[in-house]
Order: structure tokens, then C-alpha cells, then sequence
């Protein structure tokens, strides 16, 4: 039995990942039909009952969304962890006396080492049980019916100033949003081997952190630049001025991608997450510009000692060093 259990397990393992990546690619075409197909097999009422509900709950995005335990802890969350594999190391603890804002770098083009804040699948809630995690996303997902409330069941929320602040000032304490602050920027720049960071022009999220006296976590996704590999566009290539320009008018980046079988699915390359030690944060109402960009040094420096001291133990040559945009 032994070879066909390994088999099923490979199976089991592509299927989650592929799952993960049409939810992120198509998720919104399945949903409409879904809805058509209801509407036009006499189930009208439930389509209206639906619209009613998402109006009613169009808030929820901004207001920490409603995370399930039962969704994190799908089976399907761990196979995806098991493809890779993905596995989380953490430096530090998190205590439940305050709020966190995770920052995850480099952002890649899948972004598969944030499934460790979506989910319990590498065991995140073992590791910080009193912890709730929000991972922000753009907020044109929250427009799609049915995949906002998948979005939402497993915490995630809009990555928009005003929920953000939401979570990181709630009296509750004991809250974690993660940001993956390179965004589509940074996607075009995944090369593998290559840690090119969108880092120097993004203070919001430090400007975040500061108003609300939330400790910043800097995070590393080792190997993440390496489940895909991407056409190459360097700086000043036509290919990249295109990019750029899709990217401006619509936030998302058409990154030319290919992966290990069939197109879209991701190497199977290890991913190695570390989560660095917090950053204590002091409140500051209204930060000034000074001390915005002194805590962002403290920032980029922590980050930066993060990966130096990471880097051999996860495959990286001791002379490749960030590159910080
Ligand atoms: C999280 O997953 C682990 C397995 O990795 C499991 O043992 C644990 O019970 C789960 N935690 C919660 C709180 O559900």
C-alpha cells in the first residue's frame, strides 16, 4: 500500500495548491455563475437573500472580518503547507498584551508563505494560540460575491488604511495584521535567488504602527522568489515599462510567470518563513516626518539583521544580500 499512499498524498497536496490558485485567479467567475446558476434553476430567492446578506455585511472587510476556526483548520490547508513544503520558524513569542503588525517581505508573485497567517495548516495556532491573525489583501476581492466571505472565514480583511487601523487599535489587544508591504511592485522584481525589496518609499504601515503603539514584526519569506520562475524584464525593458503601466492603472501586476507542471502550478521548492522578534512601538498621535523615517531605519535595520542571520541556514550564498528599493 505504501507506494499508493504516497501517491494519493502528492495528489492531495497538488490539489490544495491548485485550489489556492484558482480561488486567487478565477474565484470571482465561479461565484457569478454559481449565482447564475441558481437564478436560473428556480432558486431566485436564495441569489436575492444573498445580495441582502453581502450589503449587510459590506463593512466587515474594514472591521477585522470573522475569522472560523473550522475554516483554518481545513485539511486542505495542511497539504498545501506539505507541497512546498512550508514551514514557519519564530524567533520570538506573541503576548496577548498588545497588537501586532506583521510585515512580510518579499511578496513574490504567489505569495504562498502568507497561507501561514490564513490558516492553521503549519500549525500557527499551535505556535500562538491567543493570537488572532488578519492577512490584509487588496480591497477588490472583498467586491466578489461568495469569495469575500471565504476571504473573511479565514480572516482575511482589506488591506486599506482604515482596516488596519481597525485592527491594530483594537482595545482587545492580542490582534496580528499582516502586510505584505512590496505588493505588485515587488511581485515584478521575483526572480529567483534575487531579494529585491519595495521597501524605502512605503512608510504608511510604519505610519500605522506609530499611531496606534503596535509593535512591528519583521518577517521573512525564504524561497518565496523561487516557486515560479518569471520572463525576464529588467529595468528600462519594454516588458517592464508595460508592466509598469498595467500595474498603475489597475494595482495588479501582469508578471509572465511559468512554474514547475503545467503553468501555473509553483515549484516544489521549500519555503522558509522567519518570524523576526517584535519591534516595541511607542504610540505617537501624529508622527512627524523625522520620526516616521527613524523608525523605519530601526525598521529596515532589524529586517536586514533578520535575513543576514537567516540566509545560509535556508540555502542562500553568504554574499547575497537584500536590495532594499
Ligand atoms: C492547529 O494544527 C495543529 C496541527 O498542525 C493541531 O494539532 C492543532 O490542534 C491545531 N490548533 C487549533 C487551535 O485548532
Amino acid at each position: 500500500m505504501a507506494p499508493w499512499n504516497t501517491t494519493l498524498k502528492l495528489r492531495l497536496q497538488e490539489f490544495a495548491v491548485f485550489h489556492h490558485i484558482m480561488a486567487n485567479s478565477m474565484c470571482n467567475i465561479v461565484a457569478v455563475l454559481i449565482l447564475i446558476y441558481l437564478y436560473k434553476f428556480g432558486l431566485a430567492h436564495l441569489v436575492y437573500l444573498y445580495f441582502a446578506w453581502m450589503w449587510w455585511d459590506l463593512d466587515s472587510p474594514y472591521n477585522g472580518g470573522y475569522s472560523s476556526r473550522y475554516f483554518l483548520n481545513l485539511r486542505m490547508h495542511t497539504w498545501f503547507c506539505q507541497y512546498f513544503p512550508l514551514k514557519l520558524h519564530t524567533l520570538s513569542d506573541l503576548t496577548d498584551d498588545q497588537n501586532y503588525l506583521i510585515v512580510m517581505h518579499p511578496h513574490g508573485i504567489l505569495g504562498a508563505s502568507s497561507y501561514h497567517f490564513m490558516s492553521n495548516g503549519s500549525g500557527l495556532m499551535n505556535k500562538f494560540p491567543k493570537i488572532n491573525f488578519h492577512a490584509c489583501t487588496l480591497n477588490f476581492k472583498f467586491w466578489t460575491p461568495l469569495c469575500r466571505e471565504w476571504l473573511m472565514l479565514h480572516g482575511v480583511i482589506s488591506c486599506s488604511r482604515e482596516a488596519i487601523n481597525n485592527v491594530l487599535s483594537d482595545p482587545r489587544k492580542g490582534q496580528a495584521a499582516l502586510l505584505v508591504v512590496g505588493g505588485a511592485q515587488e511581485a515584478l522584481d521575483a526572480h529567483p535567488g534575487q531579494h529585491v525589496l519595495t521597501l524605502k518609499k512605503r512608510k504608511g504601515f510604519i505610519k500605522a504602527a506609530l499611531e496606534n503603539g503596535a509593535s512591528l514584526v519583521p518577517c521573512f519569506a525564504f524561497g518565496e522568489n523561487d516557486v515560479f520562475h518569471q520572463v525576464s524584464n529588467e529595468e528600462g525593458s519594454i516588458v517592464r515599462w508595460v508592466q509598469t503601466l498595467v500595474k498603475n492603472i489597475c494595482g495588479v501586476s501582469p508578471v509572465l510567470f511559468y512554474g514547475g507542471f503545467g503553468p501555473f502550478m509553483p515549484f516544489r521548492t521549500p519555503l522558509n518563513t522567519v518570524l523576526g522578534a517584535p519591534i516595541s512601538v511607542t504610540k505617537i498621535q501624529n508622527p512627524t516626518h523625522e520620526q516616521i523615517d527613524q523608525l523605519q531605519t530601526l525598521y529596515i535595520e532589524r529586517l536586514t539583521e533578520l535575513y543576514g542571520e537567516n540566509k545560509e541556514k535556508y540555502g542562500i550564498d553568504s554574499d547575497n544580500n537584500l536590495i532594499i528599493r
